[in-house]
């Protein structure tokens, strides 16, 4: 099946987690924070199986999906699943309107079956590492994937510290999806998850990151805007001109 959304341009994209928003108020949230310049809404769902916390699931999804409309078209719904199993809850989310799931192949048994499922659901496909976790499992999957996730803390709660270890193995991976991309053309995200602050993005980014996950940093200010847009300048003051 076509997937809904292109990843396509490889610029730099914000995706704020709303985990860290006020939840009596998910819809209001998630429009102020895209008016506020986010690309994405990263989208935390935890079980208190795989991970020990207990959030939000396809019905939020669902009912935030009307609030997402940026510039006249809807922004991705990236749905990161700290859940297992994997597999049963996956069309629910393609339904419920996410744009791109992300799972951690430990919490599969068959991790290019649950790929597979996500993209014939009509999703785009992510795989998630943990700090301890090793990137084995990118040997076999490269062209299954169009995101990899890497957790630069454990997964489970939001306002943790960025772990710097992360940064040797961001750009561990983005070697990987470099020589990938020469060799097929095809541009896979890396996107990182856990502690990026306005003070940390530029080293995260100069590591070899894309995509940058960040909940308290920004729902934790008044102000979404501001914090966005020091992001940005951040990034811009990389001088790459935000492509990576
Ligand atoms: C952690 C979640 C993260 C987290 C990010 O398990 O996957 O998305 O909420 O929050 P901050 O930016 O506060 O570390
Ligand atoms: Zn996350």
């Amino acid at each position: 099946m076509e997937s809904k959304n292109t990843l396509s341009e490889h610029q730099y994209l914000i995706a704020p987690s709303i985990l860290s928003a006020d939840f009596a108020c998910l819809g209001k949230e998630v429009q102020e924070v895209l008016t506020a310049g986010a690309d994405w809404i990263h989208f935390d769902v935890m079980d208190n199986h795989y991970v020990p916390n207990l959030t939000i699931g396809p019905l939020v999804c669902e009912a935030i999906r009307p609030y997402t409309q940026k510039n006249g078209a809807p922004a991705v719904i990236d749905v990161h699943l700290m859940i297992e199993p994997v597999d049963r809850i996956v069309p629910d989310f393609a339904k419920a309107g996410a744009n791109l799931i992300s799972f951690h192949p430990e919490a599969s048994p068959h991790v290019n079956r649950t790929l597979n499922l996500i993209r014939d659901q009509g999703c785009q496909s992510g795989l998630v590492f943990n700090p301890a976790t090793p990137l084995d499992h990118l040997d076999h999957t490269l062209d299954l994937i169009d995101l990899v996730l890497l957790m630069s803390v454990n997964p489970g709660f939001g306002g943790q510290s960025f772990i710097p270890s992360t940064l040797q193995k961001i750009t561990q991976v983005r070697t990987r999806l470099d020589r990938y991309a020469a060799e097929t053309g095809r541009k896979i995200r890396l996107e990182v998850d856990g502690g990026i602050k306005v003070d940390n993005i530029a080293q995260v980014a100069k590591a070899g990151a894309d995509t940058f996950v960040a909940g308290s940093a920004i729902f934790g200010q008044d102000n979404y805007a501001q914090v966005i847009s020091a992001m940005r300048t951040e990034l811009g003051a990389l001088g790459n001109s935000g492509k990576a």
